[in-house]
């Protein structure tokens, strides 16, 4: 019994290590090319980013939300008691009657494009010049 407990515990922690790091993204049902134009037509890269770099990640795995389709929905419609005035810098709140399930399902499609691959610093000269010359001073 007491060997028993002393391999299954580490034995159970590392299995749900292995089950948290592989999260796995849900489905997606939409169309990410119309979730482009939606993305564009709702304002979401006014503070996302055309990447979905900006003032909240939502490129690559930055967001939990965008592990799946229906937290993406829930969340969405989730902000009512939030919904601030505008000028905002908040996410505003999206409600059924302006953004159908349809379409959320299509941005979603789309955001799940995203990739954040900046480039490496030796490729961006201007910045490399920069850093020489605070080297060489
Ligand atoms: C006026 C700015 C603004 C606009 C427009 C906006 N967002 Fe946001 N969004 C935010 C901010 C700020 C957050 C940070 C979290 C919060 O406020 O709860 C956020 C959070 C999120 C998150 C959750 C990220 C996380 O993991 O915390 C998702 C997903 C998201 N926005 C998607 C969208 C989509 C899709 C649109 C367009 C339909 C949109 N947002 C439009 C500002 C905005």
């Amino acid at each position: 019994m007491k060997n028993l407990l002393k391999w299954s515990l580490p034995g159970f922690v590392l299995l749900s290590a292995f089950a948290i790091a592989e999260l796995p993204y849900g489905p997606i049902s939409g169309d990410a090319k119309q979730g482009k134009q939606l993305y564009y037509d709702h304002g979401c890269y006014g503070c996302h980013g055309y990447e979905g770099i900006g003032r909240r990640d939502l490129a690559n795995d930055a967001s939990g939300i965008m592990l799946n389709e229906q937290v993406f929905l829930i969340y969405l419609r989730a902000r009512s008691d939030k919904s601030p005035e505008f000028p905002t810098q908040d996410m505003p709140n999206y409600p059924e009657s302006s953004l159908p399930d349809a379409a959320v399902k299509d941005i979603y499609a789309y955001i799940r494009t995203f990739k954040d691959e900046p480039p490496d610093m030796q490729d961006i000269p201007a910045l490399q010049g920069i850093l020489d010359d605070a080297k060489s001073d």
